[in-house]
C-alpha cells in the first residue's frame, strides 16, 4: 500500500548522464511512479516505419532497476514532423476552416483514418514490446485528449458526422426535426448537404452546432477505444488517460469516463483562484469514478507557462494543493513534470526539478510532500462520502456557448463556478453529478443553470424531489430540451410543477441590478416570474421596459426572487436572479438545512475540511488551511490545531 507519487518524466529532452542522477533523486524525493513516452513518438519511430527503442528500453530497466513504475504512455498526442509532411490532409482544420500545418503538438484530425492507422500502429508496437516489462504499472493512453484539437472540421470529420447523425436520427426528417431546419429555409433533402459547421455569415443553426460538438467528443473516445483495444492484445494492466475534469469542457466525460479503467485528470491553477477550480476538478475525477479513488496525473509543483501573467505558488501553497486532491480522493498525487525544461514551448512551467537545482523551495516541499504522503500510506482506498451534489452537464454547457441567448452575461461556467464557492464557504463537500444520473444518495441537488434540461433529466429532478429531496435551483434551468427545442408554457417548462413557478418572460439585466427585499442585491436576471404555490421568501421590483427607455412608466412591481416549494415529499428552491455573496450564504444554508446537510466539521472560512473514511471505520479529516492565521477545526470528538498556511491530518478513528 502506497500513495502514489511522481509525474511525467522526458528523458528525451536531457543527456543520459542526467538519468542516473534523475534516479538518485526520485528515490531522494518518495518518487514511486513516472509516466514516460507521452511525447516520445519522434525519437521511437524518427522516420515512418523505422524504430529506435534502444534508449526507451534503457529508461525502463533504470526505473526498474529504481523501484520506480512506469505509467507508460502512447505518444499518438504528438505525431512527428514526418507524419504532417507524408499526410498534410491528416492534420486539423480549425473553426475558420484553416487547415493547419506541423510544429506544434496534436497536429492531427481526429477522425483521420491515415491517423488512427500510424497511431495504432506505434501503439502496437509499444504494447508489444513492454507489456511484460517489470517496470509497467498502467497504461497512459494517449495525453489529454482534445486538449487543441477536440474539433477539427475536416472533409473526413464531415463524412464521419454524418454516419453518426444517421445513427442517432435514423433519417433526415429526424434530423430537420431536432434541428428546427423549418426556419431560415435550411431543410435538408440529401445527406451531403450536412457538414461540418464552418464560418457563416450569421447566427448558425445551434442543433447542429449542439450535435457537432456531441459527434466531435464522441469521435475522441473511438480513438481511446481503438487504442485500448490494441494494448490489451498483449496486456491485462490497467489503462486509463489523463481527464480535464477543471478546463476544458469539450470532452463529454460521463461518456467517456466509462471506459477507463481508473479515472486520471490534470489540474492547473487558474488565476488566482486556488479552492473553486481545484475543488470542482478533483469532486468531479472522484464523481466520475462513482467515488473510487483517483489520480492526480498532472499538476503544478509552481508557475505555468500558459496564462497572460503566471503566478509561481507562494511557500507551502503547493504542498496545499496537493493535499486539497488528495483529500478529495486521489491516491496519486503527480506533476508536469519531473523536471523544468530548459527549451520548448514550456520552458516556463515549473517543474519537480527546477531550473535553479535541488537548493529550491519547489525541492525542498517536493521531498516533504513526498516523505507526508508515504507516511499516509493507510488513507489508500478510504472514500469521502458527500451528501450534496451539483448538476454538471455537457450538452447544458455546450448549448449555452451559443451566441444567441437573452444575454452573454449569464456563463453556465460562471454560474457553477459561483455556487460550487457558495458550498466551498459553506463547508459542504459535494459530488459532481449528471442531471440523468442515480440522485439517490443525495439530500440536498443544486441545480446551477441547467438550461438544456432532457425529459430524462426533468424527470429524475422530479422523482428526486418527490422522493424527499431538497433542490436549489438558478434562473435558466429546465429551460429547454435535449435537441435544444423550448419547452412551452411557461419558464421553466420542464419543472415549473416542481418549482411551483410559471414566468413569462426574462428580463435579463442590462447595466443595473435589482435591489432586494431582503437588502441584497440581483445580478444579471431577472424574470416575470409568478409563484403558482411556492412560498415567495424575497422580492425585487422587476426593472420597467419603460423606464429603462426613459418614457413615462407605472413602477414595476414586487417579483419573487426566491420561492420554496413543497413538493412530494421534499423542498425546492428556485431563485430569479443572481444574488450577491452573503445572499447566497443564507439561501445555501436555508437549502443545506431543509435538506439536513451539515459540513464535514466547524471551521472558518478559508480553512477546507474533507472527510475520507474507509469502510472499516477508519477516517481522517484533512484540514487545509488557507488562510494566514492560525485555525481552530472542530468536531464533535475533538480540536484540530491548524496553523496558518499548512495542512493537518487528523486521524478520527
Ligand atoms: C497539460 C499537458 C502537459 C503540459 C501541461 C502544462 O496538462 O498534458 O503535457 O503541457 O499541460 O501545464
Amino acid at each position: 500500500m502506497a500513495i502514489v507519487y511522481g509525474g511525467d518524466y522526458n528523458p528525451e529532452q536531457w543527456p543520459r548522464e542526467t538519468w542516473a542522477e534523475d534516479m538518485r533523486l526520485m528515490r531522494e524525493a518518495g518518487v514511486n511512479r513516472v509516466s514516460v513516452g507521452i511525447f516520445s513518438w519522434a525519437k521511437l519511430e524518427p522516420e515512418e516505419g523505422r524504430y529506435d527503442f534502444g534508449w526507451f528500453d534503457e529508461v525502463m530497466d533504470l526505473l526498474a532497476a529504481n523501484g520506480v513504475e512506469a505509467c507508460l504512455a502512447t505518444p499518438t498526442a504528438s505525431p512527428p514532423p514526418w507524419f504532417a509532411a507524408t499526410y498534410p490532409e491528416a492534420v486539423m482544420v480549425d473553426a475558420g476552416g484553416r487547415q493547419l500545418t506541423h510544429g506544434s503538438r496534436q497536429g492531427f484530425d481526429p477522425s483521420s483514418d491515415v491517423y488512427l492507422a500510424k497511431a495504432l500502429n506505434i501503439t502496437e508496437q509499444i504494447a508489444r514490446r513492454y507489456a511484460e516489462h517489470p517496470a509497467l504499472a498502467l497504461w497512459h493512453v494517449h495525453n489529454e485528449y482534445g486538449c487543441h484539437n477536440a474539433r477539427s472540421h475536416t472533409k473526413a470529420a464531415a463524412a464521419k458526422f454524418r454516419v453518426w447523425l444517421r445513427d442517432r436520427y435514423g433519417d433526415l426528417d429526424g434530423l430537420n426535426a431536432a434541428w428546427g431546419t423549418a426556419f431560415w429555409s435550411q431543410s435538408y433533402s440529401a445527406w451531403d448537404q450536412v457538414q461540418a459547421p464552418l464560418p457563416t455569415p450569421t447566427i448558425p443553426n445551434p442543433g447542429q452546432v449542439l450535435d457537432w460538438k456531441r459527434f466531435s467528443s464522441w469521435q475522441l473516445k473511438q480513438n481511446y477505444l481503438a487504442e485500448a483495444a490494441v494494448i490489451g492484445k498483449y496486456s491485462d494492466k490497467p489503462m486509463t488517460t489523463n481527464f480535464m475534469t477543471g478546463s476544458h469542457p469539450d470532452i463529454d466525460l460521463w461518456e467517456f469516463s466509462d471506459v477507463v479503467d481508473v479515472v486520471a485528470t490534470d489540474h492547473y491553477l487558474v488565476g488566482e483562484d486556488p479552492h473553486v477550480n481545484l475543488g470542482f476538478a478533483a469532486d468531479y475525477a472522484r464523481s466520475l469514478g462513482a467515488g473510487r479513488p483517483w489520480i492526480l496525473m498532472e499538476h503544478s509543483t509552481s508557475a505555468v507557462n500558459w496564462q497572460g501573467r503566471n503566478r509561481a505558488k507562494a511557500p507551502r501553497e503547493m504542498i496545499r494543493n496537493s493535499f486539497q486532491h488528495f483529500a478529495r480522493g486521489a491516491d496519486a498525487i503527480m506533476y508536469f513534470q519531473w523536471r523544468a525544461s530548459r527549451q520548448g514551448a514550456e520552458k516556463w512551467h515549473s517543474g519537480m526539478v527546477p531550473h535553479a537545482g535541488t537548493d529550491s523551495k519547489i525541492w525542498r516541499e517536493v521531498c516533504e510532500l513526498g516523505a507526508r504522503l508515504k507516511e499516509l500510506a493507510e488513507v489508500e482506498g478510504s472514500r469521502v462520502h458527500a451528501d450534496t451534489a451539483i448538476l454538471w452537464d455537457f450538452p447544458n454547457r455546450w448549448a449555452q456557448e451559443h451566441e444567441a441567448r437573452p444575454t452573454t452575461d449569464l456563463e453556465a461556467q460562471a454560474v457553477f463556478d459561483e455556487y460550487y464557492a457558495a458550498l466551498w464557504r459553506a463547508g459542504i463537500t459535494a459530488d459532481v453529478a449528471e442531471p440523468e444520473g442515480d440522485l439517490s444518495g443525495y439530500r440536498l441537488v443544486v441545480v446551477p443553470a441547467v438550461y438544456l434540461l432532457s425529459r430524462k433529466g426533468a424527470a429524475n429532478l422530479r422523482q428526486f424531489v418527490h422522493g424527499g429531496g431538497t433542490v436549489l435551483v438558478t434562473p435558466y434551468s429546465g429551460v429547454a430540451d435535449e435537441t435544444d427545442t423550448v419547452y412551452l408554457g411557461g419558464y421553466p417548462g420542464a419543472i415549473r410543477d416542481v418549482l411551483g413557478v410559471r414566468t413569462e418572460e426574462f428580463h435579463p439585466l442590462l447595466d443595473d441590478t435589482v435591489a432586494l427585499a431582503s437588502g441584497g442585491t440581483g445580478r444579471i436576471w431577472s424574470e416575470a416570474a409568478e409563484s403558482t404555490g411556492a412560498e415567495v421568501r424575497d422580492t425585487y421590483v422587476l426593472p420597467s421596459t419603460a423606464a429603462r427607455t426613459g418614457a413615462d412608466a407605472p413602477a414595476g412591481t414586487a417579483t419573487p426572487a426566491w420561492l420554496v416549494n413543497r413538493f412530494g415529499e421534499g423542498t425546492a428552491h428556485y431563485l430569479t436572479t443572481f444574488p450577491d455573496d452573503a445572499t447566497l450564504d443564507r439561501i445555501v444554508a436555508a437549502a443545506a438545512e431543509d435538506a439536513g446537510v451539515a459540513p464535514a466539521a466547524e471551521a472558518p472560512v478559508g480553512v477546507e475540511v474533507v472527510r475520507r473514511a474507509h469502510e472499516d471505520g477508519r477516517s481522517w479529516l484533512f484540514c487545509i488551511n488557507h488562510t494566514g492565521a492560525d485555525a481552530k477545526v472542530k468536531t464533535a470528538d475533538a480540536v484540530v490545531d491548524v496553523p496558518a498556511g499548512e495542512v493537518v491530518v487528523h486521524r478520527e478513528h
